[in-house]
């Protein structure tokens, strides 16, 4: 098959690269209108920071992956064709800042009308309302192109900085499609694409519906687990409780399970809260306002946590932090990942600058560029001086060195063997540190002489 992937994002890109290396006989062109993406796909600096991810891509580049902005002419040779583009919140209009922004995906389906042609299948990769494929039917029909299609639903289920792994071994594949001959043909189809690495037990089929309604539960689930220990995480401050200890006696309950329960400064991502904002909205959509109202709890509760963590941090800061230096450790909104889409570092920074703190930031993977579009500033003025409220450091240890307090807002590995002893060396006294992760040792840097808050405990 000739199959093609629209969007060269954090989806498209490791998984059409996954599904080259394991489908060597099928051709694979991921495609994009973002001329630097494609450029850097086509580069050895790939666009997307994942583990692995570079392995993969030079093994398949070439031999049957391609990554082309000539998204037309590929769009004509495909039998398959993914949708993999960006689905963010709307920002104008009806449903801002809830409802999805679709004019990515319709742009899409008007593209392949207009040129597609034979017998095509239409795979929904991006997450979408549920109803979306509907939308999609009516814009291929009403085209009256020269050629025959059916939509599917293929939810991506990756997680950033693991997309990998998660790719390799998925817990499973979603495929829906429309429950006739034709739907079922174009399902086994795609059922045969995975099946190259995946047991065929963990390929599940359902109805286009379920499968789109699938992905958004499926991370307001997660999200939601997310929230209810950070709620919890504040009681436990309030009561001399350790979340941690919290998290795993009831994690060991195999009714509740281990993951999903570390408490942290907050979920961040470009997926959670726009898929509980899309859910919310479908909900309000369909008249059903509790439903609206229990999700978007989960929304408020993350809000509530980045905001709490600032106030907590100004609080031991003798309320005051105008003039200070923070060093902020990790700016990514998880680790392993060089994303940044609503980490929570945004908002503290943000908050921080807003209480006239100077902000030291130091990442591994994320440019500088990005950190000041995400906190809307220039890295000079029109003069050309430089911005001295955010600074971005390539050296962790200059990123803490005179400061007041260190916040580690990503759980990066690499915080974890520091050498605490030099940083607090070479930090004023008292020495702060505020671990948004708990990833540290906090009595061993009690020992040192930090004072230390985490998440949850005292
Ligand atoms: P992304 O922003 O990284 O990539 C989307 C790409 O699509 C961009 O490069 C953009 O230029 C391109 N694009 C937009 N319109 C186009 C068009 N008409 N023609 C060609 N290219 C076009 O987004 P992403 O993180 O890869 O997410 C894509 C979808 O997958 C979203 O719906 C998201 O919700 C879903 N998803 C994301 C993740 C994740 O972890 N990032 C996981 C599962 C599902
Ligand atoms: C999520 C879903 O996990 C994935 O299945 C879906 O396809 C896309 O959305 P992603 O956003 O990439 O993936 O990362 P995830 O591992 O889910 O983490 C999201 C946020 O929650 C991060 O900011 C992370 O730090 C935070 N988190 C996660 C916690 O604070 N505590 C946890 O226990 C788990």
């Amino acid at each position: 098959m000739n199959i093609c992937c629209i969007g060269a994002g954090y989806v498209g890109g490791p998984t059409m690269a996954m599904i080259a290396l394991k489908c060597p006989e099928h051709r694979v062109t991921v495609v994009d209108i973002n001329e630097k993406r494609i450029a850097a796909w086509n580069s050895d600096e790939l666009p997307v920071y994942e583990p692995g991810l570079d392995d993969v891509v030079r093994e398949a580049r070439g031999r049957n992956l391609f990554f082309s902005t000539d998204v037309n002419g590929t769009i004509a040779e495909a039998d398959m064709i993914f949708i993999s583009v960006n689905t963010p919140t709307k920002t104008y209009g009806v449903g801002a800042g809830r409802a999805a922004d679709l004019k990515f995906i319709e742009k899409c389906a008007r593209q392949i009308a207009d040129v597609a042609k034979g017998n095509i299948i239409v795979v929904e990769k991006s997450t979408l309302p549920v109803r979306t494929a509907e939308s999609v039917r009516r814009i291929l029909e009403g085209c009256g192109g020269e050629f025959t299609f059916q939509v599917l639903s293929n939810p991506e289920f990756l997680a950033e900085g693991t997309a990998m792994e998660d790719l390799n071994e998925p817990d499973r594949v979603l495929i829906g499609g429309e429950q006739t001959p034709e739907g079922e043909e174009a399902a086994q189809a795609l059922v045969d694409v995975y099946a190259h690495w995946v047991p065929r037990e963990r390929i599940l089929t359902t109805n286009v519906w379920s499968s789109e309604l699938s992905k958004l539960t499926a991370n307001a689930f997660l999200a939601q687990r997310v929230s209810s220990i950070n709620a919890i995480s504040a009681l436990c401050e309030a009561t001399e409780a350790d979340v941690e200890e919290v998290a795993r006696a009831i994690g060991t309950d195999s009714r509740i399970g281990p993951k999903f329960l570390k408490s942290s400064v907050g979920f961040g991502g470009s997926c959670f809260q726009k898929d509980i904002l899309n859910l919310v909205y479908l909900c309000q959509h369909f008249g059903l306002p509790e439903v609206a109202d229990y999700w978007e709890q989960v929304i408020v509760m993350n809000d509530y946590q980045k905001s709490r963590f600032v106030r907590r941090l100004v609080r031991t800061l003798f309320n005051t932090v105008s003039d200070k230096k923070i060093a902020i450790l990790g700016f990514a909104f998880k680790k392993d990942t060089n994303d940044t889409r609503e980490s929570p570092a945004i908002y503290v920074c943000r908050d921080l600058l807003e209480e006239q703190a100077n902000v030291h930031i130091y990442d591994p993977k994320v440019k500088p560029a990005q950190i000041f579009a995400d906190l809307g500033q220039a890295a000079t003025d029109a003069d050309g001086k430089a911005n001295d409220s955010i600074i971005i450091e390539e050296d962790v240890y200059a990123a803490c060195k005179d400061a007041h307090a260190v916040a580690i807002l990503t759980e990066w590995d690499q915080f974890k063997t520091l050498d605490w002893q030099r940083i607090y060396d070479n930090m004023l006294k008292p020495a702060f540190v505020f671990d948004g992760r708990n990833i540290l040792d906090a009595a061993a840097l009690r020992k040192i002489g930090f004072e230390v808050s985490g998440i949850g405990r005292v």
